[in-house]
């Protein structure tokens, strides 16, 4: 039996939008940092007598197609017909509205590669995580990382930019909804495709990628903050343009990014990113923390993240 832990990541420069949805690949390349208190722990071991895959997520029986997607790419690799029982674990706080499917499927790759006796290197992980969740590709690597857009399966990869586990970077997570989203984060990007912008957020994110490395080049935070912080509301503003026009955010999301502006117009480094959801995650530093969760702990409930490490065997 082969086992792997894994840890949530926040984009900084996010990934929405597909330009081909079978094989999950994006329209533009993307830019993460893996954190260091969310995971999922996978174990998989072939089993003689299946018909079909187990997958247990959480102690529960779950079908999931896009399991089955990682799990059918790695038969028609291997050529190993056999199917595998798969048992996950969630460790993410209660009922927080945070179940990552980047943990899961970077966990998912390594173990069940593993599983059918495969060594893949880490490149090849994330390509095999990213047909889960695109997301998940760069759950693979530790600190911050890159996923290529790619345009192919082969060039459609993560890897390092910097693992740093010491870098001084926090994210404070503000859990304020906990329910979980109406619209996917597959469904919320083919949305968005349609808004009149989409064409000048993609040309747009390709040049905020290159800041992006500049500025973790150069351990800037304000730097890596302003970028991810316009990122994430451009994002959003997509969602809101689009034809069938949506939008994550909730009062409650509004009230905690104009909190953060405020933080941030009166010298205290706080920056804010959206996923596909309503809650907001603050980027800041050791030093700031403090302030920033003085001032938000009243919007919900307090969950401060560090530079975690990559995929592991455990
Ligand atoms: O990996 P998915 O399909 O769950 O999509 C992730 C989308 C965002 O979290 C909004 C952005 C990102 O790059 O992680």
């Amino acid at each position: 039996m082969s086992k792997a832990r894994a840890y949530t990541n926040i984009a900084l420069i996010k990934y929405w939008g597909k330009s081909d949805p079978l094989w999950n690949l994006p329209t533009t390349g993307s830019i993460g940092l893996t954190l260091d208190q969310l995971y999922t722990e996978t174990s998989a071991k072939i089993n003689d007598d299946l018909k079909q895959d187990y997958f247990m997520l959480n102690g529960q029986k779950t079908q999931n197609l896009k399991v089955m997607k990682v799990m059918n790419f790695l038969r028609d690799l291997t050529g190993d017909r056999h199917f595998v029982e798969i048992f996950s674990e969630n460790h993410v706080p209660t009922a927080a509205g945070l179940a990552s499917s980047a943990s899961g499927f970077a966990a998912l790759a390594m173990a069940a590669s593993q599983a059918f006796g495969l060594s893949l290197d880490r490149k090849e992980l994330s390509t095999i995580a990213r047909l889960g969740s695109g997301s998940a590709s760069r759950s693979v690597f530790g600190g911050f990382s890159i996923w290529h857009a790619g345009h192919d399966h082969d060039s459609s990869f993560a890897e390092s930019i910097l693992d740093p586990l010491n870098f001084d970077i926090r994210v404070i997570d503000i859990l304020a909804d906990k329910s979980t989203k109406k619209i996917s984060s597959s469904q919320g990007m083919q949305l968005a495709q349609s808004a009149p912008n989409y064409a000048a957020w993609c040309s747009n994110s390709q040049k905020q990628i290159d800041d992006m490395l500049a500025a973790i080049a150069n351990s800037d935070l304000e730097k890596i903050g302003l970028i991810a912080e316009k990122n994430a509301l451009a994002m959003h503003e997509l969602n809101r343009t689009a034809i069938q026009a949506f939008d994550y955010f909730t009062q409650n999301t509004r009230d905690i990014i104009a909190a953060t502006k405020k933080l941030y117009n009166s010298g205290t480094l706080a920056f804010a990113t959206i996923d596909a959801g309503p809650n907001v995650k603050v980027i800041t530093n050791s030093e700031n923390q403090s302030t920033v969760i003085e001032t938000l702990k009243n919007y919900g409930e307090i969950l401060v993240q560090k530079a975690g490490p990559g995929v592991t065997n455990v």
